[in-house]
């Protein structure tokens, strides 16, 4: 008998085992160096712990509210691309496996099964995540089909003016599929075949002219709540509340974009600051243990986001592993708050952490 996976990195040497090489690489790799996406799980482990002792833990309350959305617990499924090519299922068992962990998913521009299809799937509550194209009708066209099929807030992904240099997929020339979402919108053309045609396509597709504001804009063609993902400075943060946003997401894209940004996790309490609880600032990037989540909730997030592990429990066991990616996390949330005094995820404060900051000080 196989051995028990018994934490959530374990699920990534087996997505490598599944996987061809060009796709593990896709979904693992990072920008350039790589020192971002090694520094977003480092800056985690840095983070110490402070439990208090005799507090009642006999009942662990995990759930939390997300936009007026109650979900069993603060961790939530980010947006990712492509998952057919981690599984023939692609998004549709991701979904499912959202509704039976009861959490969010955040379904990709880039994903592989349509707004439609997703929605149809199960009934968990989903947002959708949008890239602002050239061409502003497709963003019209995605707004309107998300809002139509029950999304409940869009997710405006605001660091990828260009795709970040990945140097995996241009050693290994990486082909994307077609964008799904995209079929009967766009050209095929600018889907070339020729060597890694990832670069050329965003290039070809995103709008760098994206700026502030164009939130107006995107605030008249929906009513729903918008996010804006990507945001690492409080410069940023205060500027996102000018602009109405409805919540924050500290990411640097999994560190696939600019790398020698910031880990997320050591720049979440400026932003939490500059934000002032005016709106929930969630977190992702690096998010791998129990104690992670404990961590960033201690600094100010809301919730966090699970990019690369859902993807890994996807290529290795489908929706069952994706469940059991959400369900560790979960588990170890719960013993962790359990083990440092926390009943309810209300009660993990500022004072259960030590971060390099306070040890300057
Ligand atoms: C991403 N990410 C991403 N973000 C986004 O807004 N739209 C997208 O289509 C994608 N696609 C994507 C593909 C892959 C393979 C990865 C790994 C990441 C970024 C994602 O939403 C999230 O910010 C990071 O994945 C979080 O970091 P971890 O959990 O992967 O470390």
């Amino acid at each position: 008998m196989a051995d028990e996976i018994v934490n959530v990195n374990e699920f990534q040497a087996l997505a490598r085992q599944a996987l061809p090489k060009m796709y593990y690489d896709f979904y693992a790799g990072g920008a350039e160096d790589e020192h971002t996406l090694k520094k977003n799980v480092q800056e985690f482990q840095r983070i110490i712990l402070l439990p208090r002792v005799l507090v009642d833990v006999s009942k662990i309350a995990l759930s939390t509210n997300i936009l007026g959305y109650t979900i069993s617990a603060p961790i939530m499924i980010a947006p990712t691309s492509m998952h057919k090519l981690a599984h023939p299922e692609g998004e549709l068992a991701t979904a499912r496996a959202a509704a039976a962990c009861n959490t969010i998913m955040m379904l990709s521009f880039t994903a592989s099964c349509s707004v439609e299809e997703v929605a149809a799937s199960c009934d968990a509550v989903r947002f959708f995540q949008l890239y602002v194209c050239k061409r502003r009708d497709i963003a019209v066209n995605l707004v309107q089909r998300a809002e139509k099929s029950g999304y409940k807030a869009i997710v405006l992904t605001a660091d990828r003016p260009r795709r970040g240099r990945k140097e995996a997929d241009i050693k290994n020339k990486m082909i994307l599929p077609q964008l799904k979402n995209l079929e009967g919108l766009m050209s095929i053309e600018v889907f070339s075949d020729k060597g890694s045609n990832i670069k050329p396509n965003a290039n070809e597709i995103f709008d760098p002219s994206l700026c502030w504001r164009d939130i107006a804009w995107l605030k008249s063609i929906t009513s729903l709540p918008i996010l804006i993902k990507g945001i690492l400075t409080r410069e940023d943060a205060i500027k996102a509340m000018e602009v109405g946003a409805a919540g924050i997401i500290v990411s640097n894209h999994g560190a696939r974009q600019l790398d020698y940004t910031p880990a997320t996790i050591s720049v979440l309490e400026e932003v939490v600051q500059a934000v002032g609880r005016r709106v929930p600032v969630l977190l992702d990037g690096g998010v791998r243990r129990g104690t992670d989540v404990f961590k960033a909730l201690a600094l100010g997030a809301q919730a966090v986001l699970v990019g690369r592990p859902v993807i890994y429990g996807l290529a290795a066991k489908g929706e069952a592993g994706v469940r059991k990616v959400m369900q560790m996390l979960k588990d170890e949330l719960e013993l962790t708050m359990a083990l440092a005094g926390c009943p309810s995820v209300e009660d993990i404060s500022r004072s259960h952490v030590r971060t390099d900051r306070d040890r300057l000080q």
